[in-house]
C-alpha cells in the first residue's frame, strides 16, 4: 500500500516516513502544537523542498526539531545558561529556543540570520519518528505560507495537496504553535507567543522582553511574524461586541466565532456559529479547527469576538490579529 499519502503512526507508517526522510524527502508529522512539514535539517535540497511546497519566503527561517536537548545543543554554537534552564524545565514541550547556529546547520534553515530555532517536541509520534530516523528535522507548520496551521492530518492534505506523506497522529493537543524565545540576548526576548504561556516562562526566567500586540504596531522581531498570517479563506473581522450596526455591513454568508453564548439576534443573523471554550487553552486547542470548519461551510466573512486583553490570551489574540490583517498589507519583516 505504498501509494497512500496518509499513513498511521504504527511501525510500518513510521518506517516509511523515516526512510523517506533519510532519503532526503519531506514528510508531515504530528506534534503536540500543530502538524509540521519535516525534512533532514542537514540536507539543503530537502530544505528547499519545504520552502517550495509551502510557498514560504526564503527569508523566513525554520524550527529544527530534535529528539532531546543533547542533540539540540549540538546544533548551537553557544548554549547560554538560560537555555539550560528553559530546556530542563520545558523540553520536551511547546517551546522553541533561538540560539546562535553551529556551522554545520545549513544557512537555508537559518535564512541568513546566523541563528537557529530549536525545539524538542513532546508528541509521542514526533518523538518516535525522531528516534527512528535519527535526524534533526527542520519542520515549519505543514500549511501554505500565511494560511491556517493544520491540527489534523486531513488539514495537512487539504492545505498541501502535493505533500508526499503524512503520518496521522490524530488531532493536536495544544492546537496553537510553540512559544518562540530568543535566548541570544539578555533578557531573553519573546518572538512569538504560543502554547507555553508567558506567565509559566516568567516563573523560570524572571524578566522577558515582549513586543506589543501587532494591532498596536508592536515591534515584530521574528522574521515570520508578517502581520498577515494564520488566515482562513474567509475574511476575519474582529469585533468587541456583536452590535447589529457593526455586523450589518459584513459580506454574507457570515459566520461567527465566539466564546460566549450567542443571543437570538446573533443566531438569526449568522449562517454558522462556532462557540469555543472561554478559557485560553481550550480556545486555542480548537481555534484553527473551528476556522477550518467555517471555511468548509463557505463563509465569506467570520465575525470573531475579540478575547479579553489579558496576558493569558496573548497567543490567541496574536493569531486572531494576524488572521484579520488586510491581505494587501505589506509584511513587516
Ligand atoms: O509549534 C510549532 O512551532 C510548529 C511545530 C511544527 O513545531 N512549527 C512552526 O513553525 O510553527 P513555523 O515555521 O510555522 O513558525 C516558526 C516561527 C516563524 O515565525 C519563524 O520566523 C520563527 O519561528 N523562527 C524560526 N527560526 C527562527 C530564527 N532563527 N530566528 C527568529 N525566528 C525564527
Ligand atoms: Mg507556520
Amino acid at each position: 500500500m505504498d501509494d497512500l499519502v496518509v499513513v498511521g503512526a504504527d511501525k510500518a507508517g513510521l518506517g516509511r516516513a523515516s526512510r523517506l526522510l533519510r532519503a532526503g524527502g519531506v514528510c508531515a508529522f504530528p506534534t503536540e502544537t500543530v502538524y509540521g512539514l519535516g525534512a533532514n535539517a542537514f540536507v539543503p535540497s530537502a530544505i528547499a523542498e519545504i520552502y517550495r511546497l509551502k510557498n514560504r519566503p526564503v527569508w523566513n527561517p525554520l524550527i529544527v526539531h530534535t529528539v532531546d536537548a543533547g542533540m539540540a545543543r549540538s546544533l548551537a554554537r553557544a548554549w547560554p545558561d538560560v537555555a539550560v534552564m528553559l530546556a530542563e524545565r520545558f523540553w520536551p514541550g511547546p517551546l522553541s529556543l533561538v540560539v546562535e547556529r553551529a556551522d554545520r546547520v545549513p544557512d537555508a534553515v537559518s535564512a541568513g540570520t546566523g541563528t537557529v530555532a530549536l525545539r524538542v517536541p513532546a508528541h509521542p509520534v514526533a518523538q518516535a519518528l525522531l528516534r527512528e530516523c535519527g535526524l534533526p528535522l527542520a519542520a515549519p507548520s505543514a500549511n501554505r505560507s500565511e494560511q491556517l496551521s493544520p491540527t489534523s492530518a486531513e488539514h495537512v492534505l487539504r492545505g498541501l495537496p502535493d505533500v508526499p506523506l503524512v503520518v496521522d497522529g490524530g488531532p493536536c493537543r495544544w492546537g496553537i504553535e510553540s512559544t518562540v524565545v530568543d535566548v541570544t540576548c539578555t533578557p531573553p526576548r519573546l518572538l512569538r507567543p504560543g502554547a507555553l504561556p508567558l506567565r509559566t516562562l516568567k516563573e523560570v526566567v524572571g524578566v522577558i522582553d515582549c513586543p506589543g500586540e501587532p494591532s498596536q504596531g508592536g515591534a515584530v522581531r521574528s522574521p515570520g511574524s508578517a502581520r498577515r498570517h494564520y488566515a482562513p479563506m474567509a475574511k476575519v473581522v474582529l469585533v468587541d461586541d456583536f452590535d447589529a450596526s457593526r455586523l450589518r455591513g459584513l459580506r454574507q454568508p457570515s459566520g461567527v466565532l465566539t466564546y460566549q453564548v450567542p443571543d437570538s439576534a446573533l443566531t438569526d443573523w449568522a449562517e454558522h456559529i462556532e462557540i469555543l471554550p472561554d478559557d485560553p487553552t481550550g480556545y486555542a486547542a480548537d481555534l484553527y479547527a473551528a476556522l477550518h470548519r467555517l471555511d468548509d461551510r463557505g463563509m465569506s466573512t467570520v465575525a470573531v469576538l475579540a478575547p479579553p486583553r489579558h496576558e493569558d490570551w496573548m497567543a490567541v489574540r496574536d493569531r486572531l490579529h494576524r488572521a484579520s490583517a488586510n491581505p494587501t498589507s505589506a509584511p513587516v519583516v
